[in-house]
C-alpha cells in the first residue's frame, strides 16, 4: 500500500515541475558554476549576491554594461509608441540581461567577488557592438493591458496601435508583466494603465525547461499569441 502511495506521490511531483519541484538553473547556459575562473564555484552570485551588491532591488551583483542602447535610426514602433532611448539608467530589469548579453562585459566581471575571465556572451548577443537594439522585439515599453493605453517608462501607447489585437491580461498564460509607479521603481505585475514589457516577460532566465528560457513554449509560436491576438 506504501509503496503505491508513494508512486502515485511521486506522479504526482513530476507533473506539477514549476510549483512542486521548483525551477532548474543547475546545468543550463546560466548555470556557470564548473567554470574553471569560478572559484567559489557561485551558481547564484554570478547575478545576485546577499552583500555588496550594485542595487538594492534584485540584489545585482554582475557589472552593467556601459551602454544606454539605442534601436538604429528608429524612434518609434509601428504603432507610434516611442521606444525607449533609457535602457541603461531605467528600473525595468532588461539591462540586467544586456550586462552579458550585450556581448561587452565578462561573465566573471562582478561588483563584489570579480572574477578575470575573457569569456564573454559571443553567439548570443542580441545587441550590436555598437550598442544598437535594432532588429530585436522592443522592450521597456507600455503593453495595452486590459486592451487600454498603459503608461510605462514613461511611454504612452501609441495612438496607431489596434488595442484590439492584444491579449488583455497575458499573465494569466505564464506571462509576465512589470508595473511602473511613475518614480522609477518597477514591479512584478500588471497594474492598469500602468504595465509594461522586459526581456524578462518572455523569459525566465533561471529555468529552461523551455528552452531557450522561455516562460511560455515557443513551439507553434505559442509565445507570440500569448500577447497578439491575432
Ligand atoms: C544569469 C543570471 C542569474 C542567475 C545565475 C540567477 N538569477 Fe535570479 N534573477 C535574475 C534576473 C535577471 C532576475 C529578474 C527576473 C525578472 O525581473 O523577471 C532574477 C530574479 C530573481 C529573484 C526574484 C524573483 C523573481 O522570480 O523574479 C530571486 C528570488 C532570484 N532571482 C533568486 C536567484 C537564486 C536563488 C539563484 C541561484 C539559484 C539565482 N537567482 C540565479 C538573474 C539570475
Ligand atoms: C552572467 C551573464 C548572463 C546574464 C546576466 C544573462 N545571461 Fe543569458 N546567457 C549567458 C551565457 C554565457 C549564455 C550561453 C551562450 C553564449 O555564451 O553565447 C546565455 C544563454 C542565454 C540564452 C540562450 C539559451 C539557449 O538555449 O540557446 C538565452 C535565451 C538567454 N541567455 C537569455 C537571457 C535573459 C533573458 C537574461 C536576463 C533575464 C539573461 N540571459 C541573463 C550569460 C548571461
Ligand atoms: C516578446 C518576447 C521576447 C522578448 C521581450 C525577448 N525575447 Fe529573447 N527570445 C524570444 C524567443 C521566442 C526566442 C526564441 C527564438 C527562436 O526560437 O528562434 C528568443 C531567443 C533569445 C536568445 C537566444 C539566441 C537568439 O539570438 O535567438 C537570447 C540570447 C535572447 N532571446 C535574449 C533576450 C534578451 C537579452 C532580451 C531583452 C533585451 C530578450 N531576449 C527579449 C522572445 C523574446
Ligand atoms: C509579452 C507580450 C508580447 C509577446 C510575448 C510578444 N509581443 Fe510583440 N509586441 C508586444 C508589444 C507590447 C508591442 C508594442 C506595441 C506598440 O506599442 O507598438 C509588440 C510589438 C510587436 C511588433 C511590432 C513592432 C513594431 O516596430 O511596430 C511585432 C511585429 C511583434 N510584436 C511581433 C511579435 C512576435 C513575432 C512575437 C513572438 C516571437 C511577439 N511579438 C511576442 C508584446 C508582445
Amino acid at each position: 500500500m506504501k509503496k503505491v502511495a508513494f508512486v502515485i506521490i511521486g506522479f504526482i511531483l513530476l507533473g506539477l515541475p514549476g510549483l512542486v519541484r521548483g525551477q532548474t538553473i543547475k546545468g543550463t547556459d546560466h548555470d556557470f558554476s564548473s567554470r574553471s575562473w569560478n572559484t567559489a564555484h557561485y551558481l547564484c552570485q554570478i547575478c545576485h549576491t546577499p552583500h555588496h551588491a550594485s542595487t538594492t532591488r534584485l540584489i545585482w551583483n554582475h557589472k552593467l554594461s556601459a551602454s544606454n542602447f539605442t534601436w538604429g535610426t528608429e524612434t518609434t514602433t509601428q504603432g507610434g509608441t516611442k521606444l525607449p532611448g533609457n535602457i541603461g539608467t531605467w528600473g525595468g530589469m532588461s539591462k540586467y540581461c544586456l550586462s552579458c548579453h550585450d556581448g561587452t562585459v565578462a561573465v566573471g566581471d562582478l561588483y563584489h567577488n570579480a572574477y578575470t575571465t575573457s569569456e564573454f556572451v559571443t553567439g548570443d548577443a542580441v545587441v550590436a557592438p555598437s550598442g544598437s537594439l535594432a532588429g530585436n522585439h522592443p522592450i521597456s515599453i507600455p503593453y495595452p493591458y486590459q486592451l487600454a493605453k498603459n503608461t510605462y517608462n514613461t511611454i504612452t501607447t501609441g495612438d496607431g496601435v489596434a488595442l484590439n489585437t492584444f491579449v488583455a491580461d497575458p499573465t494569466t498564460t505564464g506571462i509576465r508583466l512589470y508595473n511602473d509607479d511613475g518614480a522609477g521603481h518597477v514591479s512584478l505585475g500588471a497594474v492598469a494603465t500602468k504595465s509594461g514589457i522586459e526581456c524578462g516577460s518572455c523569459h525566465n532566465p533561471h529555468d529552461n525547461t523551455k528552452s531557450p528560457f522561455l516562460r511560455v513554449t515557443n513551439d507553434g509560436n505559442q509565445i507570440c499569441l500569448s500577447c497578439h491576438n491575432m
